[in-house]
């Protein structure tokens, strides 16, 4: 986060990205033969939409949710849905077992095989609304679709009048890619467990599937560690800017992961290594080379801070730390870190890496990483993550040779912690400004030079929390950039098309006030109200 750095100038020359009008939202349903509904405004875009011209369904006292029997994840799905619908609409929606084209149903059966684990279809005629799914994330994701078909009032937590209706149509749809994140820097600023749930909520909206959480860093260590418990004692007891800090206990961080899992969003907790380490130096004397525990840090600056790669203590401290973290995450992930480690040497960070490595498989786990970590020749299971500025990146190209997936969050691109221009408050700006098009217009798939398409696991929307305190300044930058980014990473390429995105886009922000979701007005969109 250091503007004066080197590796982090302005990205010049956004590439041009061809666009491709073929996409299937643009001809299914072309604005001449069909009245507009908010079937044209589902963000992200959906592989296929059919409108039913003429046919609608409207919820009603005796709507009920019908989910497939023997299922407890449907029932879930089911659930969370009518949590979503009954404060608005004031109607009981039971919840109960079975199928019916009448109604709202979520059923694990017939579904169109192309929408393989993840996706879903969804049929709205004049009886009623069908899912379809092969998975109950499909079927999470198909009732993210349902939501945004419904009049926006229907997010709000208070009774409103209707009438609830939603237009008739098919909508077949599945992601392009399997890794859709967000990342939350919770070590710069810390934010308490309901903004964190907030956050997860709003994600969920867009189908992200991934919640990478920046745990430590050099002002502040934010989840408790049992076998080092002064990591938050003393770790944790401020931030940037010198507050108060925080972190989560165990218990809370439990309770977090449980709240992301039931809206399908595994958590992928960071504990950043062998650099931004100066919370956990500064709680432990014996992890400094020289023995010494540093202050603790409330500024912005980075680099400064390693691990003592020479003391066996210091992999005595990581194997503790990723073992208690492995106990808390059931996803696959363990995110090592291993950015900006300008105060290790090469030979020492590739030492480090070496050890570290096998400790994440020790505990069951596959290890993920800043790009800067395949100087070290990780295997090729290991997943890095891309935040370069350029899209010249022959590491990135090296490691998918060897068979590496790669998750693309570049800096100028989808950093949501940019400005958007010179005259926005918050955020940074040291990889230049990113207003909502410069998110949106990049295709992850032909991104960096010579990268094979396949190569690309997914795509990650970053927030670093240098400049912001509380969710309102959270979701200022995330909004509207992270549906931007979601889209990305959920849409076919085919879809892609800025003058039908910031339309869809404007539609969705009359969903953002009635949640009370804060975001950026950029003049780039076409906003409604
Ligand atoms: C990073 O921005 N240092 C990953």
């Amino acid at each position: 986060m250091l503007p004066q750095q080197g590796a982090r100038r302005r990205g010049l020359g956004r590439a041009l990205t061809a666009l491709v009008f073929a996409g299937a939202v643009a001809t299914a349903a072309p604005a001449h033969a069909t009245p507009e509904t908010s079937l044209q405004h589902i963000v992200p875009a959906p592989v296929a939409v059919t409108p039913r011209p003429g046919v609608s369904f409207t919820l009603g006292a005796d709507t009920k949710i019908h989910t497939q029997p023997g299922s407890v994840e449907a029932r879930q799905v089911g659930e969370y849905l009518a949590g979503v619908l009954r404060p608005s609409t004031g109607y009981r929606l039971p919840v109960v077992p079975g199928a019916s084209g009448r109604h709202i149903s979520l059923l694990l059966v017939g579904a169109d095989p192309a929408v393989g684990a993840e996706g879903y279809q969804l049929d709205v005629t004049g009886r009623g609304a069908v899912i379809r799914a092969r998975t109950a994330a499909g079927l999470f994701a198909g009732v993210q679709t349902f939501r945004q078909l419904l009049p926006a009032e229907v997010e709000a937590k208070t009774r409103q009048r209707g009438p609830w209706v939603v237009p008739g149509g098919r909508v077949l749809d599945y992601p392009r890619y399997a890794h859709r994140g967000a990342m939350l820097d919770v070590a710069r600023h810390f934010f308490s467990v309901d903004e964190v749930k907030r956050y997860i909520d709003q994600i969920a909206l867009y189908k992200v599937n991934r919640l990478h959480l920046h745990l430590t860093d050099d002002q502040g260590w934010r989840l408790e560690i049992k076998s080092w418990p002064n990591l938050t004692a003393h770790g944790g007891s401020t931030e940037v800017g010198g507050g108060p800090g925080g972190y989560y206990t165990q218990e809370q961080y439990r309770d977090l992961v449980a709240y992301a899992a039931a809206r399908h969003i595994t958590v992928i907790p960071e504990i950043d290594m062998p650099g931004h380490t100066n919370a956990a130096l500064s709680s432990y004397p014996e992890l400094n080379c020289d023995g010494v525990a540093p202050p603790l840090y409330t500024g912005i600056d980075v680099g400064f801070s390693s691990l003592c790669i020479a003391k066996d203590i210091t992999y005595e401290f990581v194997d503790d730390v990723l073992r208690e973290v492995a106990a808390l995450t059931p996803g696959e992930y363990l995110h090592i870190g291993g950015d900006e480690a300008h105060a290790t040497t090469d030979p020492d960070f590739d030492l480090f890496i070496d050890k570290v490595l096998p400790l994440v498989e020790k505990h069951g786990k596959t290890a993920t990483g800043w790009h800067e970590f395949v100087k070290a020749g990780p295997p090729a299971s290991a997943v890095p993550q891309f935040w370069g500025t350029k899209t010249v990146a022959p590491d990135m190209v090296a490691a998918a040779a060897r068979g590496s997936r790669i998750v693309l969050s570049p800096a100028t691109k989808a950093y949501l912690d940019m400005k958007y221009d010179a005259n926005t408050k918050l955020g940074l700006s040291w990889a230049g400004y990113t207003d909502v098009q410069d998110a949106y217009d990049w295709n992850p798939g032909a991104y960096i030079e010579g990268l094979p398409a396949d190569a690309v696991r997914g795509v990650e929307a970053p927030l670093w929390s240098e400049t912001i305190t509380n969710s309102a300044e959270l979701e200022f930058l995330a909004f509207p950039r992270l549906p931007a980014i979601a889209e990305l990473a959920w849409s076919p390429w085919s879809t892609h098309d800025w003058d039908r995105f910031k339309v869809r886009l404007a539609a969705q922000a009359d969903r953002w006030d009635v949640l009370g979701v804060n975001y950026y007005a950029s003049p780039q969109v076409p906003w409604r109200r």
